[in-house]
């Protein structure tokens, strides 16, 4: 399975997540999406989208101008992977927001999402990135939980990788 793993990034901290994603899949590389083109995200089977979310629930830079390339792309039969990085404690009201973005854009592709996340263990008030009691993929807090982050990492892809198989 072609795995792909691509990521915007402001300060670093979605671009070390996708690196440590990258870590536990053979084969794999991250690379920024907005080094990227429709092509190389149709040519995989599974991608692991990431993105951080700015302003009030906004989708970080690089995406707002991918984010039409993704939507526009193939993914008919592929299946895509999202996590998303965010501050809980200081913008509770929009925490991890970009991810539903992300999953809005890739569902109009014709992808499959896969690796939705339990809200349990985050303290925030409300996200777009909620489906009932459950996250569109894996929200990432290195400002308030950094701790954790490799754990989650690990747990969620191998969770991604049951699912896809
Ligand atoms: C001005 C500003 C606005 C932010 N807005 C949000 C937000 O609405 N929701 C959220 O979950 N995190 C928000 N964050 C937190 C960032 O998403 C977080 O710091 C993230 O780790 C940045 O990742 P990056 O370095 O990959 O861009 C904001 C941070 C700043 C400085």
């Amino acid at each position: 399975m072609k795995t792909g793993i691509f990521y915007g990034s402001t300060t670093g901290n979605t671009e070390n997540a996708a690196n440590l994603i990258c870590e536990q899949i053979s084969g794999s590389h991250a690379a920024p999406i907005g080094e990227m083109q429709r092509a190389n995200l149709e040519s995989c089977d599974l991608l692991f989208l990431g993105a951080s979310t700015w302003g009030l629930g906004e989708l970080q830079d690089d995406w707002v101008d991918a984010l039409s390339m993704l939507s526009g792309s193939n993914l008919k039969g592929k299946m895509v992977a999202l996590f998303g990085l965010g501050d809980q404690a200081s913008y509770p009201g929009t925490f991890v927001d970009g991810i539903r973005d992300l999953h809005d854009a890739a569902v109009e592709a014709g992808a499959t999402v896969v690796g939705l996340c339990s809200a349990a263990g985050y303290d925030f008030q409300d996200s777009t990135a909620l489906i009932g009691d459950k996250f569109l993929g894996l929200p990432l807090d290195e400002e308030n939980q950094s701790d954790l982050t490799d754990e989650r990492i690990q747990t969620w892809v191998e969770q991604v990788i049951k699912e896809a198989a």
